[in-house]
C-alpha cells in the first residue's frame, strides 16, 4: 500500500509520497513540491538529501554495515579478487568463470597506453600533484580514445579501458616523475601484482612479488570500491548528468577525492601524524586542538558523514595493517602512535559525544607506506580503487529513464533590484 507524509502549511495540507528502499530505509519524496506549492527544500551539504534510487551500495552508518550490491564488505575482502568486485559493482553480480576471464582478456588488452601519453606527463611541473595530474589525464584520455559509441559493448569497452588504463596510468606517473624507465603491464601477471611491478621492478633490481603486499593492495581497493553516494561519486553523477563523456565525469570525480575532507585524507593523516612525531609524539596535543572551536584543525582520519559507530572498512584495514607489518618485518613507530592516538581520542567525551571514530583513512596510510607507495600518492590509490565505483555509479544513472540534468535550487539571500551606477558616482 501506497504510504504518504502530509505537510500542513497554514492550513493547507500536501500529501508526500514515501519512497521505501529493499532495506526499509524511508524517504520522503519531494520531487512535485514546488510546482504543488512553491516551496523548495533547503539541505547544505545534502546531509538528508537522497539524491538517487540505486541497488548498488547499502551501508548503515548506525550500525557500521557496508554491502556491494547486497554482499558485505568483509566477506569480500576476505574471498574475493578485485577484479571480481569491480565485475560485481558494475554488473550487479559476480562473475561465472567464462565471465571472469573475458573481463581479464578485456583488461589486459586494453592496459597498454598510447605512447603519446608520456609527453604530457613529462611536461607537468616537477612538483605537481600527482591527483592534479590524474584527473587532467583521464579528461585527456577522451582525445586519444575519442570512440565512445553508444551501444552496450561500446560502453563496456569504455568502462573497461578505464579500469586498465587508470592504473598503468598512475604506475607511469610515478616512473616518470622518478627520471626512471617506463615498466609496462604484463598479461601473466594479476590486477594488483602488475601494479605493483609497474611501480617497482627496475632494470637493476627486477621486482619480486610479495604475497603480502599483492594481499594488502587487494584489501585495500576492494575496501576502497566503493561508498554510495560519497562527495566524488556525486561529482561523477552531476557532471555525468550534463551527459559528458564518461572520461570527464570521472576526471571531475577524481578532483573531487583530491580534498583533504575527502580521500585527500590518507595523506594528510601521514602528514597529521609526521607531524606529531617532529612534536615530540605529543599525540594529546593535537586532540585538544580538534576540539577547540577557534581552531581550525582537525583529527584527519576521524570522523565520517553517515558512520555515526567505527567505519567497518576501518576495522579490516587495521588488522590488516597489523599482520602485514608482521609479515613484512616492519617496526613502524607511526602505528604505534596512531593506535595510541586512536585509543586516547576514542576515550574523550569530545570524541564519544560527537560520535567520532577511525575512518578508512587512519590506517591506510600506514599501510600504503609499508607496501612502499609515496605518500603523496596515496590518493591516487583510493582513486584506483573507487573506479569501480565511479563507473556503476554512472553507468546506473545513465540506465535510468528518470536522470535528468543535475540541477538545484537556491534559496536567494542577495541585493533586492537596483539601478546600475555609472563609474563616477560610484564610492
Ligand atoms: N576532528 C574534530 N572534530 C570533528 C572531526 C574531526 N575529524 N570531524 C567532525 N568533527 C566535529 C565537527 O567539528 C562538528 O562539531 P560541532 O557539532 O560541535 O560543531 C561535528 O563533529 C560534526 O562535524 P561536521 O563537519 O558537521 O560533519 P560532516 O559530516 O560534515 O563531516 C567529515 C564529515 C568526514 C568531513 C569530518 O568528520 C572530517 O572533516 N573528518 C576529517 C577528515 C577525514 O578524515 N575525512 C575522510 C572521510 S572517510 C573517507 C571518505 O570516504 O572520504
Amino acid at each position: 500500500m501506497e504510504e504518504f507524509v502530509t505537510l500542513t502549511y497554514n492550513g493547507q495540507e500536501i500529501k508526500l509520497p514515501v519512497v521505501i528502499g529493499t532495506e526499509g530505509e524511508k524517504a520522503i519524496d519531494i520531487s512535485g513540491l514546488r510546482q504543488d506549492t512553491g516551496f523548495i527544500t533547503l539541505d547544505p551539504g545534502y546531509a538528508n538529501t537522497g539524491s538517487c534510487l540505486s541497488a548498488i551500495t547499502y551501508m548503515d552508518g548506525e550500525k557500521g554495515i557496508l554491502r556491494y550490491r547486497g554482499i558485505p564488505v568483509e566477506q569480500l575482502a576476505e574471498n574475493a579478487t578485485f577484479k571480481e568486485t569491480a565485475y560485481l559493482l558494475i554488473n550487479g553480480k559476480l562473475p561465472n568463470r567464462d565471465q571472469l576471464t573475458r573481463f581479464s582478456v578485456m583488461l589486459n588488452d586494453n592496459s597498454l597506453v598510447h605512447e603519446d601519453l608520456k609527453a604530457f606527463y613529462q611536461n607537468f611541473p616537477r612538483a605537481s600533484h600527482p591527483m592534479g595530474i590524474l584527473s587532467s589525464m583521464v579528461n585527456a584520455l577522451r582525445s586519444f580514445y575519442p570512440e565512445l559509441g553508444t551501444t552496450e559493448e561500446e560502453i563496456n569497452s569504455t568502462m573497461t579501458r578505464l579500469l586498465a588504463k587508470v592504473r598503468t596510468m598512475a604506475a607511469m606517473s610515478y616512473k616518470i616523475s622518478r627520471g626512471h624507465r617506463v615498466v609496462y603491464p604484463r598479461p601473466d601477471m594479476t590486477y594488483c601484482e602488475n601494479f605493483l611491478n609497474m611501480m617497482f621492478d627496475t632494470p637493476v633490481k627486477p621486482y619480486e612479488i610479495n604475497r603480502a603486499a599483492v594481499n594488502a593492495l587487494r584489501v585495500f581497493w576492494i575496501l576502497h570500491a566503493d561508498h554510495e553516494q560519497n562527495c566524488s561519486t556525486s561529482a561523477v553523477r552531476v557532471v555525468g548528468s550534463a551527459r559528458v563523456n564518461l572520461y570527464a565525469a570521472i576526471s571531475s570525480g577524481i578532483a573531487a577525492l583530491w580534498g583533504p575532507l575527502h580521500g585527500g585524507a590518507n595523506q594528510a593523516v601521514i602528514e597529521m601524524l609526521t607531524a606529531i612525531q617532529a612534536d615530540g609524539g605529543d599525540y594529546k596535543k593535537a586532540i585538544e586542538r580538534a576540539k577547540d572551536k577557534n581552531d581550525p584543525f582537525r583529527l584527519m582520519g576521524f570522523g565520517h558523514r553517515v558512520y555515526k559507530t567505527y567505519d567497518p572498512r576501518a576495522k579490516i584495514m587495521k588488522k590488516m595493517c597489523d599482520e602485514l607489518l608482521d609479515s613484512l618485518q616492519i617496526d613502524d613507530p607511526m602505528l604505534d602512535l596512531a593506535k595510541e592516538l586512536e585509543e586516547a581520542a576514542c576515550n574523550d567525551a569530545y570524541f564519544i559525544d560527537h560520535n567520532l571514530y577511525p575512518n578508512i583513512d587512519f590506517y591506510s596510510g600506514i599501510v600504503l607506506r609499508a607496501v612502499g607507495i609515496p605518500t603523496n600518492m596515496f590518493t591516487v590509490m583510493f582513486a584506483i580503487g573507487r573506479l569501480p565505483g565511479w563507473i556503476a555509479q554512472w553507468k546506473e544513472s545513465m540506465d535510468d529513464p528518470k536522470w535528468k540534468i543535475c540541477r538545484p535550487r537556491q534559496v536567494y539571500t542577495g541585493n533586492l533590484q537596483y539601478d546600475f551606477i555609472p563609474i563616477h558616482a560610484r564610492i
